[in-house]
């Protein structure tokens, strides 16, 4: 079922989410099918339990191609639940994200350039993998959203920050936010 997505603001994007205790149970894949199909609804590039309001340790993301980021490389398809990240060092990179939460807006973020994201599929498979790029960024972000920090509050340059049609007029037509 496609849900409402939370905007900046509302308070309940600022709360940290709970760890999943049981896997493979109706009410997870429940919960994993709203969050398939509002993303798509979107056409976003990863949702986090809590913009639809379930604070849950549980994150989607996938790209292949988005008319929201047409230079973005793909990142496979991933169900991420109770996640933990571990950058593989200190360097980082900047680059540009939006959100569905904060419609119609990109920013600069600088986010690790590579990490490992360890945590468990919706039947408690476990899943570890080394990332780096774009796929890191959106890992970040989506984890991010569970511990209620919105890319914003990660910027360190509001100078790039803008709306979507001023700083992208070529993405203007394409995306909705
Ligand atoms: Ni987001």
């Amino acid at each position: 079922m496609i849900r409402d997505v939370l905007r900046m603001g509302d308070p309940r994007l600022w709360q940290p989410s709970a760890p999943v205790k049981r896997f493979g149970t109706p009410e997870l894949e429940s919960l994993l099918q709203d969050l398939r199909d509002t993303m798509a609804a979107q056409t976003g590039a990863g949702l986090a339990a809590p913009q639809i309001a379930v604070p849950l340790q549980v994150v989607i993301f996938g790209v292949e191609k988005s008319a929201r980021y047409p230079d973005a490389p793909p990142v496979p398809y991933t169900e991420l639940i109770n996640p933990v990240l571990t950058p593989l060092s200190d360097e980082m990179e900047d680059g540009w994200e939006g959100c569905l939460s904060v419609p119609g807006l990109r920013g600069v973020v600088p986010r690790y350039t590579e990490l490992r994201y360890e945590g468990f599929d919706g039947q408690g498979a476990k899943i570890a993998r080394e990332v780096s790029g774009f796929h890191a960024r959106v890992a970040q972000h989506e984890c991010d959203h569970l511990l209620g920090i919105l890319y914003p509050m990660r910027m360190r340059d509001f100078t790039r920050f803008g709306f979507t049609d001023i700083v992208f007029p070529e993405l203007a037509d394409a995306a909705a936010d």
